[in-house]
């Protein structure tokens, strides 16, 4: 299971840096082209750039074919594998694991099967309000701020429903999968009636190539969204409190604003420094609200008893100095993978991982820095089995 795991993420970056890589160069392509000075090699020629890369010069001309063109290449596959890939990981990582990693362990909401329910329906319900609004209205600033209004809802509903990990990254792969799904419903089948034009010596039509263009812009603005909420799972510091769902519509947001300044830069070689600065502020916003502390939730001992009580103590003096709400260890900002064990309910829920973590291997701890002793190990192992921990059998 962990190797089909490291083997999604493998697949899932590769196809994501090449979809990705590939859709800004033709981005930073279209945006740097200049009407051609001289002689051009097609007819039609509407820009032309001039580069070096690797050691090579390059000429390219973007142009209104008049004839067939046989080898036009199309590059889809690695957005649709990114997709594929994304999706095998959020059944790996959520779905199969949701009562660890979906739902909200420490308040749960509802049961991993309605996560599970939610789950999906956030993968699907924001590209198709996404996909309404842009076949309403050609007005994109209409389109960018109802998508801001849906956006926040979700990351609030989001933050309330899941994990804050899975929070940040089922709003980053809405967006996605928006992504991929304009790739896969408009750009492609655009791309295939503009060829068939072609095949038949037709003048292309420019409809098809606006629809196309206009949901491959949207991509290229929602791309450094997405990026910040996949890596924001290894920096449980923005995810890990009450305003969350703000400082991930803020980060986002600079995100989008970076990509604006960056593309007017391109296009026009004017830099908007304002454009810059609210990139800076949305960032400095979300940075901000990260310091306000997470409520920690609050263990009533008179409900332990004895047994419980004695692991409960071993686990707040051992584990709890890192793994709590507002950790006490030099070094640590917020819980380490979101984990906290504040409240028995809380250290239950991760029985499992607790296990593999602490008994079967000598992770937690890490360096044993907490100086946890062999019999606080032994007695935490057998209470786990106890509980019904997945106990690896020659451990027993
Ligand atoms: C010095 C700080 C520290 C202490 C003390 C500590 N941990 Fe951790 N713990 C971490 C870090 C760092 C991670 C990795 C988080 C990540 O993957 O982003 C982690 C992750 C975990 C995870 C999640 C692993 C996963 O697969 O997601 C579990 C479970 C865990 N620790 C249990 C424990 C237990 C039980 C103890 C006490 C016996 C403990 N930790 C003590 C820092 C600590």
């Amino acid at each position: 299971m962990e190797w089909l795991g490291y083997i999604g993420r493998w697949g899932h970056i590769l196809a994501a840096i090449t979809w990705i890589g590939t859709s800004f160069y033709f981005n930073w392509l279209d945006l740097s082209e200049r009407p051609p000075k001289s002689k051009t090699l097609k007819p039609n020629v509407v820009g032309e750039v001039h580069e070096i890369h690797g050691g090579s010069f390059y000429y390219h001309e973007r142009f209104w074919p008049t004839e067939d063109n046989p080898r036009t290449l199309a590059h889809s596959g690695p957005a649709q594998l990114t997709f594929l890939t994304g999706l095998f990981l959020m059944f790996h990582i959520y779905w199969l694991g949701a009562d660890v990693y979906l739902v909200d362990t420490i308040e749960p909401l509802m049961t991993p099967l309605s996560a599970i329910m939610v789950s999906a329906l956030i993968l699907v319900v924001p590209w198709l309000i996404y996909d309404f609004l842009c076949k309403s209205t050609d007005d994109d600033t209409v389109v960018l701020v109802c998508m801001i209004v849906v956006v926040t809802i979700l990351s609030y509903l989001s933050t309330w429903v899941f994990s804050p990990r899975a929070a940040f990254v089922h709003v980053g792969s809405a967006l996605g999968t928006a992504m991929a799904a304009n790739v896969y419903f408009q750009i492609i089948p655009n791309h295939i009636k503009m060829r068939k034009q072609v095949k038949k010596f037709e003048p292309v039509n420019l409809n098809f190539h606006k629809l196309a263009k206009r949901r491959s812009q949207h991509n290229n603005y929602m791309t450094l969204p997405v990026l910040f909420s996949m890596v924001s799972v290894h920096f449980p510091l923005g995810s890990a409190n009450n305003w969350s769902w703000l400082i991930l519509v803020l980060v986002m947001g600079s995100g989008f604003t970076i990509r604006h300044y960056r593309n007017i830069k391109l296009a026009t070689d004017v830099n908007k420094p304002s454009l810059a600065l609210l990139a800076f502020c949305l960032l400095c916003g979300g940075i901000a609200l990260s310091y306000v502390p997470p409520t920690t939730s609050v263990q009533n001992l008179s409900d332990l008893n004895e047994t419980d009580l004695k692991v409960y103590n071993i686990i707040q003096t051992r584990c709890s100095v890192c793994h709590a709400a507002v950790p006490t260890q030099k070094g640590f900002a917020s819980a380490p993978g979101g984990v906290r064990f504040e409240t028995l309910a809380q250290i239950l829920v991760r029985k499992d991982q607790i296990y593999t973590q602490t008994i079967a291997a000598d992770l937690m701890p890490p360096g044993n820095l907490t100086k946890m002793t062999n019999i606080e190990r032994a007695a935490l192992g057998d209470w786990l089995s106890s509980q019904g921990a997945a106990v690896i059998p020659n451990e027993e």
